[in-house]
């Protein structure tokens, strides 16, 4: 099968990438390689006879286009996306560019070619927070954050498109995501390398928001599954079932890592911070889904794996990366 990965140079699309490749199929990316995509991601591969990469943006409707006809896929997976929620609330512009209008430019493309399957890398963030129980696929949504709004019309566009002109989507909303290769912006990356560098770990407000953590791997394996057995027009969500707070979260990095719970330091909270997110995702363990790796196991395996690619992220944390962070946590201490 040929599947074009966008967004592919990033933290799950490499995976993805990967272990698909891994599996027979041949990989076509198309990635900006903004400020979060990384090839060494996709260094193991890059000589891969069955692996091509172009970097563009989606949203160059000619680029898509010439793609589409000369590389022939069957399936379109679109993961790429601006995706941090705090820099959303410090400029949202990319977010509408990227989010929107570029998975508008897919689906308009992929209307003109032979396209099987075109799966839409939605989140769970598009629900909004659930003080309890879990958001079911069915559930109305309620985004809080531009980046969770941008998400949702991403989600919902790609939804029109199946109700009207019958194009082969597939929406996925996986839950928070974590693994090697993810950007150190993010809450347990950022959390592992400055513990790893006896920097303080900003939890924000008091640290008792709840997230859902599926392990990377096993979010590919659900999509490998979903892109054989999904049923055209339909959402899925892919739950971990492993909700925790961030505090708990912050004290295991620290436990693994043997620092001080000192590091822990509690600052302003986020901007209209979405206190839980849950979702129930039986639809695709019915499809024979289930995850693989649990929570203590994936962070240790992550963990050692920042231990082991310390260049990867100090260059990273050392270069343009630097500038936002001083922007985005100097106002909260
Ligand atoms: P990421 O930020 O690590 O990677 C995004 C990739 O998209 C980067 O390689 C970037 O260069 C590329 N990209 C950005 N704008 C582009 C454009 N205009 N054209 C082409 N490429 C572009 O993100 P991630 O964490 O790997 O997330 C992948 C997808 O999964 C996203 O759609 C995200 O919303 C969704 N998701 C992520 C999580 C999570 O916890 N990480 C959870 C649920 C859903
Ligand atoms: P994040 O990784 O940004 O994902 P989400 O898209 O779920 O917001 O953050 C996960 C949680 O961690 C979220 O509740 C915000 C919190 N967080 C902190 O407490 N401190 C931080 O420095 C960051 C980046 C996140």
């Amino acid at each position: 099968m040929i599947i074009l990965v966008t967004g592919g140079a990033g933290f799950i699309g490499s995976h993805f990438t990967k272990m698909t490749l891994k599996n027979g199929n041949r990989v076509v990316v198309l990635d900006k390689l903004t400020y979060a995509g990384n090839l060494e991601n996709l260094k193991e591969i890059k000589n891969h006879p069955n692996f091509r990469f172009y970097k563009g943006d989606i949203c160059n409707k000619k680029l898509v286009e010439k793609i589409l006809k000369n590389e022939g896929p069957e399936v379109i997976i679109n993961f790429a996306a601006e995706t941090h929620v705090d820099r959303s609330i410090l400029d949202a512009e990319a977010f509408i560019d990227t989010d929107v209008k570029g998975t508008f430019v897919l689906l308009q493309a992929a209307r003109k070619f032979p396209i099987k399957l075109f799966i839409q890398v939605s989140t769970d963030e598009v629900y909004g927070s659930i003080p309890e129980g879990s958001f079911k696929e069915t559930d109305a949504l309620n985004p809080s954050s531009p980046y969770s709004a941008s998400k949702a019309a991403g989600d919902r566009l790609a939804y029109s498109y199946w109700v009207t002109y019958k194009s082969p989507v597939i929406i996925l909303r996986p839950c928070n995501i974590y693994g090697p290769n993810q950007y150190p912006e993010k809450f347990i990356p950022l959390f592992i390398t400055n513990a790893i560098e006896g920097k303080p770990l900003p939890l924000y407000g008091d640290g008792k928001q709840v997230r859902d953590w599926l392990y990377v791997t096993d979010l590919c394996e659900a999509i490998e599954l979903i892109i054989q057995k999904g049923a055209l027009g339909e959402v899925y969500n892919i739950a971990a079932s492993n909700e925790k707070n961030n505090l708990e979260i912050a004290q295991k990095i620290v436990e693994i890592l043997g620092k001080d719970k000192s590091l822990i330091q509690h600052v302003k909270d986020r901007e209209g911070h979405d206190r839980r997110y849950s979702m129930s995702s039986s639809k695709v363990l019915q499809l024979g889904w289930k995850p693989r790796v649990n929570l203590e196991q994936g962070l240790k395996e992550t963990i050692q794996w920042y231990l082991n690619n310390r260049p990867w992220w100090e260059k990273i944390k050392r270069g343009r990366y630097s500038k936002y962070y001083q922007k985005q946590y100097a106002h909260r201490v």
